[in-house]
């Protein structure tokens, strides 16, 4: 069997705790000889800073090119937020996403029907949701120039960021919506500001006319980002794929992260360039940040780190099959009324950490 490798960068918080969840299903996939994978780890974050004053270093940057994935526990803290942009842990997750190319952020939001009653909005507005947000994740205000924070001389200062989009940049992105949308109900909503903002008019020129050209079985509609706001609180059902830039994708993953009740529940696949029919070392990461007030005291919730490691299995190693069983069993363990404090209620049984990776992973063992 094939090996493959892949790079762990469990950084900060509840990062480490969480990816240690996943290397249980790891050694079972690998034991059983269901998958061949071979983990090499390495810092990022406000654990590389600690260590080496840098939060990443150049070499892992080269090894996470060369592997065939990379998964990403969390990276950031209080101890760190005091640093100049430059040397902040954010900058190592920043930089991997930028050298990579992996300019489509997938965040998928789906409600478990046990879960329900954990959304602060009604069950039956988010029963059954099941909403992807295809997010782009190298260019915009995140990585524009002129950036910066400008001395005026007179006791003024001017803090600047800049806006900018290709046309290549957002037809590659609307490329992976679009395709995805292909195998899903084939509804794409395309969110940006066009009334305000001229990237945002590009951004809509764009992918209207690539829809058009290649995609016209493809429902496209076209909505302001304030309004998707809005709208996915209000009737977030109404959505399949929502696909928009890298500051809206932010701020629009959040609010549908939290329609489902906890964002730890959520994972995300970042990806970039088609080799093969793989995609070429995907970075999987939660959406949620690295919790540092839960850190260490095996209460953080392992599930979208779980859920993105089976991103990994489903994009970058082609097993959807394999992919479905780790979905099932979480769903399964859920079912069964286990919770993490994250998503307890009355009725549930509380477990740690390692115990409801120990749970899932058991799930997953009575596939095979
Ligand atoms: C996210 C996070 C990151 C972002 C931070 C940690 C840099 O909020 O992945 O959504 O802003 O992209
Ligand atoms: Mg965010």
């Amino acid at each position: 069997m094939d090996e493959n490798k892949i790079l762990v960068l469990s950084g900060d918080g509840v990062g480490p705790e969480a990816v240690d969840e996943v290397k249980k299903i790891i050694n079972f996939f690998n034991k059983k000889k269901i998958l061949n994978i071979a983990i090499e780890e390495d810092l990022v974050g406000g654990a590389c800073i600690d260590e080496h004053n840098v939060p990443i270093k150049d070499e892992t940057i080269e090894n996470a090119k060369k592997s065939d994935a990379v998964l990403l526990g969390a990276v950031g803290g209080p101890k760190w937020d005091n640093l100049p942009f430059d040397k902040r842990p954010e900058q190592g997750l920043l930089r991997l996403r930028s050298d990579l190319e992996l300019f489509a952020n997938l965040r998928p939001a789906i409600s478990f029907d046990p879960l329900i009653h954990a959304s602060s909005l009604k069950p039956e507005i988010i029963k059954g949701l099941d909403i992807l947000i295809v997010r782009e994740l190298t260019g915009g205000v995140y990585f524009g120039k002129p950036r910066g924070i400008e001395d005026l001389g007179n006791g003024q200062r001017r803090g600047i960021n800049t806006q900018v989009y290709t046309t290549d940049e957002i037809k590659r992105v609307a490329q992976v919506a679009f395709e995805l949308a292909k195998k899903r109900k084939k509804i794409l909503t395309s969110v940006e500001k066009s009334n305000v903002m001229e990237s945002g008019k590009l951004w809509k020129e764009e992918v209207e006319k690539l829809g058009k050209i290649k995609y016209p079985n493809i429902d496209l509609k076209h909505m302001y980002a304030d309004n998707c706001a809005m709208q996915l609180i209000r009737n977030p059902k109404q959505f399949d794929i929502i696909l928009t830039d890298n500051l809206f994708g932010d701020l629009l993953s959040d609010a549908a992260a939290m329609l489902t009740g906890s964002l730890g529940m959520l994972p995300s696949a970042s990806l970039g360039k088609i080799n093969n029919g793989n995609y070429s070392s995907g970075l999987y990461e939660p959406v949620h940040g690295s919790a540092p007030d839960i850190a260490g005291k095996n209460i953080a919730n392992p599930i979208a780190t779980i859920l993105s490691f089976s991103m990994m299995v489903f994009y970058s190693f082609n097993n959807q099959n394999l992919s479905k069983i780790i979905d099932k069993s979480v769903k399964k363990v859920l079912d069964n009324g286990f919770r993490t404090e994250d998503i307890m209620d009355k009725e549930s049984k509380k477990v740690g950490t390692k115990e409801m990776g120990d749970l899932i992973t058991k799930e997953i063992e009575k596939n095979f």
